[in-house]
């Protein structure tokens, strides 16, 4: 297939997913909105459909909570291919949702599509509902100035290492009998595991028993990391923040103010015996032991440090395609298994949007270059063996699909 045919095939995926106003990731795997996912969908249909790019941004803030939080899922129509659904999460709203929330990326794209395709009405309207988002956060997410996740599904890297510390002190005694139904649509070996997953449910668990109170869960849950990727994340999402609240003509001192005070306090998530930036649990200070993707967000935010860019360097040589979500030379490096060393192209998209920024226009090419590639050979799957480019996870997959549109077969990052 040639360039242009993958673009239309990349259409119809984003097409084909739609399910009315929104998109789910995958047909099978994932059947509802996810929050990340539908980011970079507009993104992606912004190429060729501009209304329905902001419908989709629309569409997932249309669930955002009273507390400003917009959840990691949204359950529109029933589907009992997935587990855990909304019975399990009892969270009450309507639409049903998840009880926790999702790397905030919206304000990202939505100034990257603004850029594209204009739409100044509609940025309009979701701009106090991102400075609402974002306040969650800061309000109910913060430890020591960093950016905290109270679920490894939050930080939408679910079963990287960066995770493993604070995973060990989950309590799974309570959880009882579940059916999981990923591992019937795709290779259990290229999916988390049984003891990850126990974990997962204890804290979905946990915050189900008490209400969803949020303070409870970051104060007193099974689990609370500071998450280098989502600090990063929203540093440069509350500058893009302040940035956009300047084309409306509002004033973006608040988020601008934010980013700056997360920058002061990243000295909280350096590893002095890794030399790197790391996750780390907040109940007992014990690092991540590896250096993930996740901490590769850096470049996205523009915070420069020389011994970062050093391992990145090595660790993007060790691998033949892409940023590898954890890095080879540790021992916990499996280049198959989902956020444990596999390549994902919406993280290498997120990436080249910061080296864009900083004009290393090689590296941002060489990049593309190269996600490029595992999409020509291998199609639009979910996620790449970094080493040798296999393919995946589930096919057909929106964000994928979205990012060949919008970066790797063309550039606009
Ligand atoms: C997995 C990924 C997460 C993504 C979701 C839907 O849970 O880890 O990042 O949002 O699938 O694609």
């Amino acid at each position: 297939m040639n360039d242009d045919e993958l673009d239309a095939v990349a259409r119809d995926i984003l097409i084909s997913n739609d399910r009315g106003g929104y998109t789910i990731p995958t047909d099978g795997l994932y059947p509802f909105q996810w929050n990340w996912d539908s980011a970079f969908a507009a993104w992606g249909f912004s190429t060729f459909d501009a209304h329905r790019a902001w419908t989709e941004l629309e569409t997932l803030f249309s669930a955002q909570w009273a507390t400003g939080m917009v959840p990691h899922i949204v359950f529109h129509k029933e589907d009992d291919g997935y587990f855990p659904g909304p019975e399990v999460w009892g969270v009450g709203t309507t639409p049903a949702t998840s009880g926790i929330s999702q790397p905030p990326v919206a304000a990202i794209l939505a100034r990257l599509i603004h850029d594209r395709v204009d739409g100044t009405e509609r940025l309009r309207a979701l701009y106090p509902k991102m400075l609402a988002w974002h306040r969650w956060w800061r309000e109910s997410r913060m430890a020591h100035g960093i950016t905290c996740v109270t679920h490894p599904w939050e930080s939408g890297r679910d079963n990287c290492p960066d995770w493993d510390p604070g995973m060990v002190n989950v309590d799974t005694s309570g959880i009882g009998p579940y059916q999981r139904r990923d591992t019937g649509h795709v290779d259990a070996a290229m999916r988390p595991g049984k003891a990850d997953y126990d974990r997962y449910l204890a804290m979905v668990k946990f915050g189900r028993d008490c209400g969803w109170d949020q303070k409870r869960i970051r104060d007193d849950g099974p689990f609370l990391m500071g998450d280098p990727a989502i600090t990063f994340i929203l540093i440069r999402a509350n500058r893009d923040l302040a940035a956009i609240a300047e084309t409306l003509g509002e004033d973006g001192s608040e988020p601008a103010a934010w980013a700056d005070e997360m920058e002061e306090a990243l000295p909280w998530l350096w590893n002095r015996d890794l030399q790197a930036y790391a996750a780390r649990d907040v109940r007992t200070g014990v690092f991540a032991s590896a250096i993930s993707s996740g901490a590769a967000l850096g470049l996205l935010a523009g915070v420069e440090n020389a011994q970062m860019e050093a391992h990145l360097a090595e660790m993007w040589d060790r691998v033949r395609y892409g940023i590898p979500s954890n890095d080879p030379a540790a021992p916990s490096f499996e280049p198959r298994r989902y956020w444990r060393g596999p390549t994902w192209p919406v993280v290498n998209a997120l990436i080249a949007v910061g080296l864009k920024s900083a004009g290393r226009d090689a590296d941002e090419a060489r990049l593309r270059r190269e996600t490029a590639e595992l999409i020509r050979q291998g199609g639009f799957f979910e996620y790449f063996d970094p080493m040798d480019g296999t393919a995946c996870g589930g096919n057909r997959f929106t964000w994928t699909a979205a990012i060949w549109l919008a970066w790797a077969n063309r550039g606009d990052a």
